[in-house]
C-alpha cells in the first residue's frame, strides 16, 4: 500500500509474522529503471518472502524493471491493475487496464520471461460499466493464457470517474461471491481475494472458497492481527511472540536505522496500532505520535511508549 508498506513496515510486520507473503508499495517500471535504486527496490532479506509491485503498462520496460526487482531478490513480481487513481490512468495503467487484457497478458508474459519470477496480477472484478461476469471472466482468462497463474482479485468495481481513489477502496459494493465463482469456475487458478476482510476468522471463511486471502488496511490498523497467522493458516508451530516481544524486536532495528540518519517517526509511524484494543493503547499511539517526528528523536520515545504500555508509568504512580 503507497506510503504505507514501505520496507520500514514491512520488517515491523515480519516480526510478528514469518510466513505472511508481503508487498511492497507499487512502485512504477520508470521508477526502478531510472530512479534511485536503492531508494525504490531496496529491502532487508529478513521481510522475505516479498512480492514487489509494479506500476505500468509499457512491456519493455515492466519486462526491463521485473528482471532488476528478479535480480535484487524479490520472491514474485505482481502488477497492479486495480490502482484507480487519475495519476495513474493518465500514465494508463492501474484499474484502467482491466479495459485492455490482451495488453496485460503482454506485459505479464514479458516480465516472467525476463525475471524467471511467478508474475502475479492485483485486479479488481471490473470498471465503470464493464459486465461483471463477462468482461471479468474475459480479461481473467486472457491474462492467464498469456501466463499468469495467480490473481489477486480485490472483489469490487473501480468506478474511474467521479471517485476518490479513497472513495474507490470503499464505495463500489463488495462482491466476494464474484471471486469464489472465479475460482470454481477456473480451479487451477490460484485465486487470492482482496478487499474489507477483517479477522482472521473471515479469512478462514474465505478459505473453504479460494487459495489466499490478502489483508489491506486491517492489517496495518491492527498489525498484531498477523500473530496468529503461521500457526492457525500455515499450522507452524512457532510460539507467537507477545506484542512488548515485538516491540522490544524492532528496538534493535530502529537504533540501527536512526544511527544511518533515518527518521524516527518514518518507522514508529507503522506501529501505532500494535496494541490496537489493548490498555493504554491511546496513549502509546499518543506518545509516539506526538514526539516521534520531533527533530533528533530517538530511543527514548519507543522506551517510554514502551513504559505507557507495559504500566511502568502506572507502577511509578502507585509506588510514590
Ligand atoms: C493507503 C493505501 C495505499 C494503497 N496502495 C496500494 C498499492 O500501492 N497497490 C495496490 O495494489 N493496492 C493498494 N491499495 C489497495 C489495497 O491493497 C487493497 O486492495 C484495498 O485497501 C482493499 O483491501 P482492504 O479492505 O483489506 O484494505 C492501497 C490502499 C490504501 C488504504
Amino acid at each position: 500500500m503507497m506510503e504505507w508498506t514501505d520496507r520500514h513496515c514491512r520488517f515491523f510486520l515480519r516480526l510478528i509474522s514469518k510466513r505472511t507473503f508481503l508487498y511492497t508499495e507499487m512502485v512504477t517500471a520508470e521508477a526502478v529503471l531510472y530512479g534511485d535504486r536503492t531508494r525504490v527496490l531496496g529491502f532487508s532479506p529478513v521481510e522475505r518472502p516479498l512480492a514487489l509491485q509494479l506500476g505500468g503498462s509499457d512491456a519493455e520496460k515492466l519486462a526491463a524493471a521485473a528482471r532488476i526487482g528478479a535480480d535484487w531478490g524479490y520472491d514474485e513480481i505482481n502488477l497492479n491493475v486495480g490502482c484507480p487513481s487519475d495519476r495513474v490512468q493518465s500514465g494508463r495503467f492501474g484499474a484502467c487496464l482491466m479495459a485492455e487484457p490482451e495488453l496485460v497478458g503482454d506485459c505479464v508474459a514479458a516480465m516472467g520471461a525476463s525475471s524467471g519470477l511467478p508474475v502475479t496480477v492485483k485486479c479488481r472484478i471490473g470498471i465503470d460499466d464493464q459486465d461483471e461476469e463477462e468482461d471479468f471472466d474475459r480479461f481473467i482468462d486472457m491474462v492467464a493464457r498469456a501466463g499468469c497463474g495467480t490473481f489477486i482479485v480485490h472483489a469490487r468495481k473501480a468506478w474511474l470517474k467521479g471517485l476518490s481513489p479513497k472513495e474507490n477502496r470503499d464505495i463500489p459494493p463488495l462482491d466476494h461471491a464474484r471471486v469464489h465463482r472465479l475460482k470454481q469456475r477456473r480451479p487451477e487458478l490460484e485465486i487470492l481475494i482482496n478487499g474489507g476482510i477483517g479477522s482472521l476468522n473471515e479469512a478462514r471463511a474465505h478459505l473453504t472458497h479460494v487459495d489466499g486471502v490478502m489483508l489491506g488496511r486491517a492489517a496495518y490498523a491492527d498489525p498484531y492481527l498477523l500473530a496468529e497467522v503461521d500457526r492457525e493458516l500455515f499450522g507452524a508451530n512457532a510460539t507467537m511472540p507477545s506484542r512488548l516481544d515485538v516491540l522490544d524486536a524492532f528496538v534493535p532495528y530502529v537504533e540501527a536505522e536512526l544511527a544511518r540518519g533515518t527518521r524516527l517517526n518514518a518507522m514508529t509511524r507503522h506501529i501505532l496500532g500494535l496494541f490496537h484494543g489493548q490498555k493504554r493503547a491511546r496513549a502509546f499511539r499518543r506518545h509516539i505520535a506526538e514526539s516521534g517526528h520531533l527533530d533528533g528523536a530517538g530511543l527514548e520515545v519507543l522506551q517510554a511508549a514502551r513504559g505507557i504500555v507495559a504500566g511502568e508509568a502506572y507502577r511509578t504512580v502507585a509506588a510514590a
